[in-house]
Formats: C-alpha cells, sequence, structure tokens
C-alpha cells in the first residue's frame, strides 16, 4: 500500500500506540529542516526525529557530544514548521538531563521553544526516575538503548549491544522498567534481531529499530544515510535509497513503502 492511502490525520503517541496494536509497521526517518520534513511527511513518515545525529551529518563533528540544546531546539523548529502529519521528536543531547531539574528545564524548552511534541533520552541507571518526572508532567518520552552514541567514549566503538546472556538480560529488565516509568516508546539501536523481537513482545509500548532487524514495531534510519550523502562509510543496517531513484521524493517514498509492507529490512541489514 503506498503511503499516500494513510489518513492524513495528525499522528499522536496515541496513534503510534494504536499502529503497535494494529500490527502496522511505523515508518520513521530523522530530519533537521523544513525543507527535508516536508518530504518526508509527504511521503507518509509517521513520526520525524531531530535526532543529535545532526551533530555528525549537519555540523561535520566526529561524535554527538558537542550537539547543544540551542542545535536542537533550532532544527527542531525548522521541522515542525515543514510537516503537517507528522509527529515531531527531539533528541534530548549529552549532559542535557543530568539532573532531574535539567532534564525538565530542557525537555520543557525542547517543546515550549522547537514545538517538540515527543522527546528522546540515552538510556541509563539515573534516567527511570527522569522517565517518571517527564511523565508526570506530561512529556511524551522516548527511551533509547542499545548502543547509546552519547556514551560513546565510554563503550568505545559504535558497536552491537546484547549479544551476551547477562547483557541481554538486562535490555529486557530495562526495557520493561523504563515502560512501567511511563515510557511512551522504546528505541533500540544496533540490538540482535532476537533480543528485539523479545522486547517488542513484551513492550505494550511501540518499540522502533535501528540495526534491530524486523521483528519490531517500527523503524527509523538517519535521512542522509538513505540518501547516502552521509559522511564516512555507510553503517551494515542502513540501506541507500537514492540507487535507481530519481529523486530525494522518490528515494523517500521508496523507505516508506518498504517499511510499510516489511520489505525492509531483511535480515541481510540486522545482526544475530
Ligand atoms: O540521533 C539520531 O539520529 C538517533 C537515531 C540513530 C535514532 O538517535
Amino acid at each position: 500500500m503506498s503511503s499516500q492511502h494513510q489518513s492524513a490525520r495528525k499522528v499522536t503517541v496515541q496513534t503510534l500506540k494504536q499502529m503497535k496494536t494494529a500490527g502496522t509497521p511505523i515508518v520513521s526517518l530523522t530530519a533537521y529542516d523544513a525543507a527535508f520534513a516536508r518530504v518526508l511527511d509527504e511521503a507518509g513518515c509517521d513520526f520525524l526525529l531531530v535526532g543529535d545525529s545532526l551533530g555528525m551529518v549537519v555540523q561535520g563533528q566526529a561524535t554527538t557530544i558537542p550537539v547543544s540544546v540551542e542545535d536542537i531546539i533550532y532544527h527542531t523548529r525548522m521541522v515542525a514548521r515543514g510537516v503537517s502529519r507528522a509527529l515531531v521528536m527531539a533528541d534530548m543531547p549529552f549532559m542535557s538531563y543530568s539532573s532531574p531539574e535539567d532534564c525538565l528545564h530542557n525537555a520543557a524548552r525542547l517543546m515550549k521553544e522547537g514545538g517538540a511534541e515527543m522527546v528522546k533520552l540515552e538510556w541509563g541507571a539515573l534516567q527511570l526516575g527522569m522517565v517518571t518526572r517527564l511523565t508526570e508532567c506530561g512529556i511524551p518520552v522516548c527511551a533509547h538503548l542499545g548502543l547509546t552514541p552519547q556514551a560513546i567514549h565510554k563503550i568505545g566503538a559504535y558497536r552491537v549491544q546484547g549479544r551476551e546472556h547477562a547483557t541481554a538480560e538486562k535490555m529486557l529488565a530495562d526495557a520493561a522498567a523504563l515502560e512501567a516509568a511511563g515510557a511512551d516508546m522504546l528505541l533500540l539501536e544496533c540490538v540482535p534481531m532476537a533480543l528485539a523481537a523479545r522486547i517488542t513482545a513484551q513492550a505494550s509500548v511501540p518499540v522502533i529499530g535501528i540495526g534491530a532487524g524486523p521483528e519490531v514495531d517500527g523503524q527509523i534510519l538517519v535521512l542522509y544515510d538513505i540518501l547516502d550523502i552521509a559522511p564516512g562509510k555507510r553503517t551494515r543496517f542502513s540501506k541507500n535509497y537514492m540507487e535507481g531513484a530519481p529523486s530525494i521524493q522518490a528515494a523517500a517514498q521508496g523507505y516508506v513503502d518498504d517499511v510499510r509492507q516489511r520489505h525492509f529490512p531483511t535480515a541481510d541489514y540486522a545482526f544475530t
């Protein structure tokens, strides 16, 4: 089914939950400005993430660590102006949620000044209380588990997470705890597909994968990866949708249709 047939009604957190229940794959990409946001919205993306990946793909930084709250607000404002249907999610950058006060203050800024409708934070033991507090304040939250790029200097390399029994069981427990704390969505980055499938089966909120295989509720990729303009070597789990596409619009439509029809990702783009 082409995404043109999707309802044009504004996507909310509740819509995404209903899509999980109905078994309709949720489609998402990152976006950083109004022009691309409009193209991706028209192609049928259900939500757009203003990711701190902008530090690497837009600003040319080596990691996501230098990205500031101001940077995310600036780009979220532009993305929010470009969409009419998709939900807009904004990343909380490194150290913007290192205390409950900072977390609330900065999440509120992303919503009030940027126009974000949901915020995403990378998981660590500290974040459980913060997810509860954001939820109590009516702020929708997505918790990012698996590979958490803001911890790159601790992890040492961008690699698959949760391959060992203990780390897999911990991720399952963390996912359940985050949902109990109020998380409205879980995002799994670079997680073995069998583990991602278990987390998805256990969760009652949508689970979105990036490098987490096909058995999740939805997919996200970095926009510049599908357009094949990201710096460096393309990640194993992303796909160049510009190949054979006559335009950026066609490439975006190809990705949206593939995810919606469960043609992407195949096991070739997943980890075991
Ligand atoms: O910042 C980002 O683009 C992300 C994606 C990798 C999901 O967090």
